[in-house]
């Protein structure tokens, strides 16, 4: 049989289906009430109602309930089931042909069916038979595969099932993609069991579609493994299975871009190819609505996209259009022929390098700038595009307790950069300036600088020091402590062996949680090292500085009073879309006299008042966008409390994580957890860990991403996305396991 051949599948199964698959929870109607307007009166169309496991829980409820099921077998037998029910009825239809009325029903239902669905036709249907404002509810039972019972009940499927792989990955999670699409959906999951003895057991076995039957091959020695198990794991002759009630619930449209008006007649005054304000506005609209529904169905997609190398470049047309083109149709090939070769970044599972997590507000604070369009290198330029940013960048100073030198009105300042790659070699440059009174600048280098980093440090360091012309000989790495923070006493001694060797020591990077490891090198003893030894200390806080915005967590800067300069990105997990690096010194005029050149065409006079400050000064490009606008936006929309709260809880689901991996004997932490970050490793060699990666990333339910700590393949988990919250850090550990045993059990 193949999987295709949906609506036959269980007509020998009716029975068993009917006695031993599991029910659904009454939350289920509890969470219809709350959140979907379910109330008596509501009509029901429950699509592939089966044997009627689910709809007995509507009609319980009090609503009248159509069940629409093509397979005349299971109809009967769900007839039958709920024959006491007055306010049932059925059809023979398909979910694609329901042959109900339009706007008939207020709720379609899809009890673990829609994975048999053609998404495209079903979807069509139900916004045919539904109300205005009707709501589609998807659910289904997964067993948790959290006993090892449970994990040997999988593998004896995946051995004896005909096509349970084809089954498995033809998945529910891939008809919400198709079903939802362009619409809002949320989701909730329950939890229940179901005990079994050993008959229960086989029955609940030969219910599924996939499992051969009796006289089929394979169903004597399939049987017989069942009873081996049974007899293994049973507990006073039962065993149990733990399963979740995933319900996945939205309002169906057909999409946006398809529903989108013909484009406007717009009659220029002169000869144009612009989009008219009409059209942009609609257009515009258009656009703001797919991003809205792209955040509702992100959870849809594999996180990690499964295009081939030049795929997506196969696909685009070889030459530019002569003509300009509609623009629904540039839009619609966003979704067709961008989407598949997009890695989903805002996915709340993925997990992988350091976050690069936005919001909302971040959004709209980023079209803002676009819409203005400002180019910002002088204050002259656009006054509020310079003040604003020296304004929130002080603001920051207070919300992470930073040392005061670092204000606008003090010595030194803040100022937005793409990247903290950009904000080092700014810190580099002007540290080398300082060490040679400005002497670089005009001469070149002479290959006697020597900087300092750890050997846990970011590879931007490396690139900056090329880059700067310092010569990558002249970086010393310096070696770190048994948890890879650097060892102050290591920094010492080299830099008294280099200034021995005539050289001149002027530069350290110190990493406040290194991309690999998160590991907070200490700055309360590396910044006196550096006072004495009059090196710059640059601090770069790329990802965790953020932590600092709640006051247990800002530990990790003790110290930093002694940096000359210091960096942390909001675009990793603040909120804010990329790029976005805040950058600080403690001397403005170091880094203003490093890398300012004034041509004549830039003179004027509020620059030349020094009343103002230049950004183009601060940076290495001249031009800047108007980046402040978004970083405001959000820390107005959170607020510092709604900030604190969602960085509290990403390091709390971090720690629940570790706590998890520190259960499992299988499973070891290859560093300390100071924050959101959890570098673990399946105790069992490179080879397994790689494959428990690909295997994890290829399934497209997660993204993680590895590194190397004590010459040992190590995973990483990162818990920072905007939306990520217990259910998929839960789903995240649930999956690892899962997969870990898999590959244990594949192995034997
Ligand atoms: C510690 C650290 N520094 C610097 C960077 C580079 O960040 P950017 O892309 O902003 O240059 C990273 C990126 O992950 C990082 O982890």
């Amino acid at each position: 049989m193949t999987v295709q051949d949906s609506t036959q599948r269980f007509s020998s199964r009716v029975d068993n289906y009917l006695r031993y698959r599991p029910g659904y929870p009454a939350e289920v109607v509890d969470l219809l009430k709350k959140e979907c307007g379910l109330t008596q009166d509501s009509i029901i169309a429950d699509i592939a109602f089966g044997t009627g496991i689910f709809t007995r829980l509507l009609l319980e409820n009090g609503n009248r309930t159509i069940g629409v099921e093509p397979n005349a077998e299971m109809r009967r037998a769900g007839e039958e089931f709920l024959a006491q029910y007055p306010r049932f009825s059925s059809v023979a239809g398909t979910a694609e042909a329901t042959t109900l009325p339009s706007a008939s029903v207020d709720i379609v239902t899809a009890a673990q069916a829609a994975h048999w669905f053609d998404a495209k036709g079903a979807k069509t249907e139900f916004a045919r038979i539904l109300k205005p404002a009707g709501w589609v509810v998807l659910l289904w039972n997964d067993r948790r595969n959290s006993t090892e019972f449970q994990r040997q009940y999988e593998q004896l499927i995946l051995t004896y099932g005909t096509d349970y792989k084809e089954v498995r990955q033809q998945g529910m999670t891939l008809a919400i993609e198709h079903f939802f699409g362009h619409s809002a959906f949320r989701s909730r999951e329950f939890k229940h069991e179901q005990i079994f003895d050993c008959a229960d057991l086989e029955g609940r076995l030969l219910s599924s579609s996939y499992a051969p039957q009796a006289g089929e091959a394979n169903y004597e020695a399939m049987i017989e493994e069942l009873r081996r198990l049974f007899d293994k794991y049973q507990i006073n002759g039962s065993v149990s299975f733990d399963h979740d009630t995933r319900v996945y619930y939205g309002q169906v449209r057909i999409t946006s871009i398809s529903t989108m008006a013909p484009e406007e007649e717009f009659v220029p005054d002169e000869k144009n190819f612009h989009m008219s304000p009409g059209d942009f506005r609609r257009n515009g609209h258009a656009v703001v609505d797919w991003i809205a529904d792209y955040y509702s169905r992100i959870e849809s997609y594999p996180v990690l996209s499964r295009v081939k190398p030049g795929a997506i470049r196969d696909s685009l047309p070889a030459s530019p259009p002569a003509s300009g083109e509609p623009f629904k149709a540039i839009l619609g090939d966003v979704e067709k022929l961008i989407i598949p070769g997009i890695t989903h970044w805002q996915s709340p599972n993925f997990f992988a390098f350091f976050p690069s997590n936005t919001s909302g507000a971040s959004i709209l604070g980023d079209l803002l700038s676009s819409g203005l369009g400002v180019q910002g290198m002088l204050w002259a330029t656009s006054p509020a595009c310079t003040e604003l940013e020296s304004h929130v960048l002080d603001w920051l100073v207070a919300m992470l307790d930073l040392p005061n030198k670092f204000l606008s009105t003090s010595s030194g300042g803040g100022v937005i950069q793409d990247t903290a790659s950009s904000s080092t070699l700014c810190a580099l440059l002007a540290a080398r300036e300082r060490a040679t009174n400005s002497a670089s600048n005009r001469r070149g280098c002479d290959a006697k600088l020597v900087a300092y980093t750890s050997t846990q440090a970011h590879s931007s360091i490396e690139k900056n020091i090329q880059i700067a012309g310092i010569g990558r000989d002249n970086l010393r790495l310096i070696e770190v402590d048994a948890n890879f923070a650097m060892n102050p006493d290591a920094l010492s001694a080299q830099v008294q062996r280099d200034r021995a060797a005539r050289l001149i020591p002027f530069f350290v990077c110190a990493t406040v949680g290194t991309t690999s490891s998160n590991a907070i090198d200490p700055l309360a003893e590396i910044g006196p090292i550096c006072r004495e030894q009059n090196l710059w200390l640059h601090v770069d806080a790329a990802m965790s500085g953020t932590a600092a915005l709640c006051p247990e967590f800002r530990h990790i800067h003790n110290g930093i009073e002694f940096a000359d300069s210091y960096c942390f990105n909001p675009h990793k997990w603040m909120f804010t879309n990329f790029d976005c690096d805040c950058f600080y010194v403690a001397d403005r005029k170091s880094l203003i006299q490093t890398l300012s050149v004034l041509p004549e065409y830039l003179r004027n006079q509020a620059s030349e008042s020094g009343a103002i400050f230049d950004y183009r000064d601060w940076q290495i490009p001249l031009g800047r966008r108007f980046r402040s606008l978004k970083l405001w936006f959000v820390i107005r929309h959170y607020g510092v409390e709604g900030l604190q709260y969602h960085i509290r809880q990403h390091v709390e689901l971090a720690q629940q994580f570790a706590q998890w991996v520190r259960e499992d004997e299988r499973f070891e932490l290859a560093a300390p957890v100071p924050l959101n970050l959890i570098c673990f490793r399946r105790k069992a060699g490179d080879d397994v860990n790689q494959q428990l990666m690909d295997r994890l990333n290829r399934s497209g339910d997660l993204y993680i991403t590895h590194t190397r700590l004590n010459d040992q393949m190590t995973l990483r988990l990162c818990v920072a996305q905007t939306n990520t919250q217990q259910r998929h850090v839960k789903r995240a550990w649930k999956r690892i396991q899962e997969e870990a045993s898999l590959i244990h059990s594949q192995r034997e």
